[in-house]
C-alpha cells in the first residue's frame, strides 16, 4: 500500500506542500470565496487579498452567519516556545482584523502544550506568554473588551477541563494515530486540549452558541479535522457544531527556509533592536541574479525573494505599490541593493513605532490575561 500522507503539527522541520491540503484533505481554496468576503465583510485583509491566507474549511458558513447577524467568534492560539516574530504577527493581524469586524475573540496561550510536548520550562513559558505574546498583541492593536478573552491552557475555567475529559470517551487511539501518526500521552492530551480550546466558546457557560472560525497555519489542520469530528459526536449531548478554519502560508526565514525562533539569525523578532533587524535583513536571500549585468538583462525573481515576501506579508499595505515593485524587479530596473535599502527603512520605521507601543503594552498585559499561579 502507498505510504499515506500525514501532517505532523508538532514537526519542527515542516515545509508544507500546500496543494496536498486541497487534494488529500479537502481544504477549499480561499480565492474561491474572496468575492463573497468582500461582499459580506468589506475590504479583505491584505493577507487574504494576496493569497497568504490560501485555504479554508466552511468559511463560507461563517460569512453567511455574519451576513444574517448571528454571533461569530474566532479562536486561535500561540505556543509560547520562543520570542514573538513576524510569522506570529501574521496571526495577530488576522485576530485584530476580525476583532474590528465585531467577532468575539478567544486567544489561547498554549502553555500546557509547550510544557508537555515541547518540554519547555514552565516559568519561562509563562513569562514568554505574557511579555512576548500578549504584550505584542496589545502593541499591535488588540483591544480589550468584553468579547475578547485571552487565557493560559493551565489556568482556565472548570467547564473547559470537563470538555476534554468528556471528549476522551468518543475518540479512539486508532483514529488519532491515523491522523497524527504514533502518539504518546502528552500529544493525546495536547490534541484534546486543543479541541477544547476550539469548541468551548459554544457552551452556555461561555456565553452560548456562536459560529467559530479558527485561523491557523496549515500545519494545524490535523487538529482541525479531529476537532470537527469530535464536534459531530457531541452535537446532541452538548449542542456543539463544527468549527470553520482558514489556513495561511508560513513566512520564510531570511535564508529561504523556515522562520522560527530556534533560528534567530534568519528570523526577525518584533523586539529586535532596529539596527539588528536591519543587519539581518541586509543579508537576506533575494531573487537576484549572479551579476548586475544579468539582473538588468533578465530581471529579478520576486517569487524567490524573502524581502519581497516581507513586503507582501507586512511592510507594504498598498497593493499598487507592491505591484510596482514587483514589476520594477522583474523588469531589471530595481536591483537588490537599492531594494534592500528601501525594505530596511520600512522595517526600521515599523519597529521603532512598534517598540514604543510595546513598552506601554508591557504594563497592561495583566489587564488582559490572568497568569497561572504555579
Ligand atoms: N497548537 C498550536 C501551536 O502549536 C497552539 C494552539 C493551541 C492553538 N490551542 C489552539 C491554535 C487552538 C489554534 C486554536 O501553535
Amino acid at each position: 500500500m502507498a505510504q499515506e500522507f500525514r501532517i505532523d503539527p508538532w514537526g519542527t522541520a515542516l515545509r508544507l506542500e500546500y496543494e496536498k491540503l486541497f487534494e488529500v484533505f479537502g481544504v477549499r481554496p480561499f480565492a474561491e470565496i474572496l468575492p463573497r468576503v468582500r461582499e459580506v465583510l468589506g475590504e479583505p485583509l491584505h493577507l487574504m487579498r494576496r493569497g497568504v491566507v490560501f485555504g479554508h474549511r466552511d468559511f463560507d458558513k461563517i460569512l453567511d452567519a455574519y451576513a444574517r447577524g448571528e454571533r461569530v467568534a474566532l479562536v486561535t492560539g500561540f505556543m509560547p516556545s520562543g520570542r514573538f516574530h513576524f510569522g506570529h504577527k501574521m496571526v495577530a493581524d488576522q485576530i485584530i482584523y476580525y476583532q474590528k469586524l465585531g467577532f468575539e475573540v478567544f486567544i489561547v496561550i498554549a502553555d500546557a502544550e509547550a510544557y508537555a510536548v515541547r518540554r519547555l520550562d514552565r516559568r519561562k513559558v509563562i513569562e514568554l506568554g505574557l511579555y512576548e505574546y500578549v504584550a505584542n498583541l496589545i502593541a499591535l492593536g488588540l483591544e480589550k473588551n468584553r468579547h475578547t478573552h485571552i487565557y493560559f491552557q493551565t489556568n482556565y475555567e472548570v467547564p473547559y477541563y470537563r470538555l476534554m475529559q468528556m471528549f476522551s470517551r468518543k475518540v479512539s487511539m486508532a483514529e488519532m494515530e491515523a491522523i497524527y501518526g504514533k502518539l504518546e500521552p502528552a500529544k493525546v492530551v495536547a490534541a484534546l486540549t486543543q479541541a477544547a480550546d476550539i469548541l468551548h466558546p459554544q457552551l452556555d457557560y461561555f456565553g452560548g452558541f456562536k459560529h467559530v472560525v479558527v485561523p491557523v497555519g496549515a500545519d494545524q489542520d490535523p487538529h482541525i479535522r479531529l476537532t470537527r469530528d469530535i464536534a459531530d459526536r457531541f452535537e446532541n449531548e452538548l449542542g456543539l457544531r463544527r468549527p470553520a478554519s482558514t489556513y495561511h502560508r508560513f513566512q520564510s526565514g531570511l535564508d529561504g527556509n523556515k522562520m522560527s525562533s530556534s533560528r534567530p539569525e534568519h528570523t526577525i523578532f518584533l523586539t529586535d533592536p532596529p539596527e539588528e533587524a536591519v543587519r539581518k535583513l541586509k543579508r537576506a536571500l533575494t531573487g537576484g541574479r549572479a551579476s548586475v549585468e544579468e539582473q538588468r538583462r533578465l530581471g529579478g525573481e520576486p517569487e524567490k525573494c524573502t524581502i519581497y515576501e516581507f513586503y507582501v506579508y507586512h511592510l507594504i499595505g498598498d497593493d499598487r505599490e507592491l505591484m510596482r515593485i514587483y514589476q520594477d524587479c522583474r523588469g531589471g530596473r530595481l536591483l537588490c541593493g537599492e531594494d534592500k535599502q528601501y525594505a530596511a527603512e520600512l522595517l526600521r520605521r515599523f519597529l521603532e513605532e512598534h517598540q514604543r507601543r510595546l513598552e506601554k503594552a508591557r504594563d497592561r498585559v495583566l489587564d488582559y490575561v490572568e497568569p497561572p499561579k504555579f
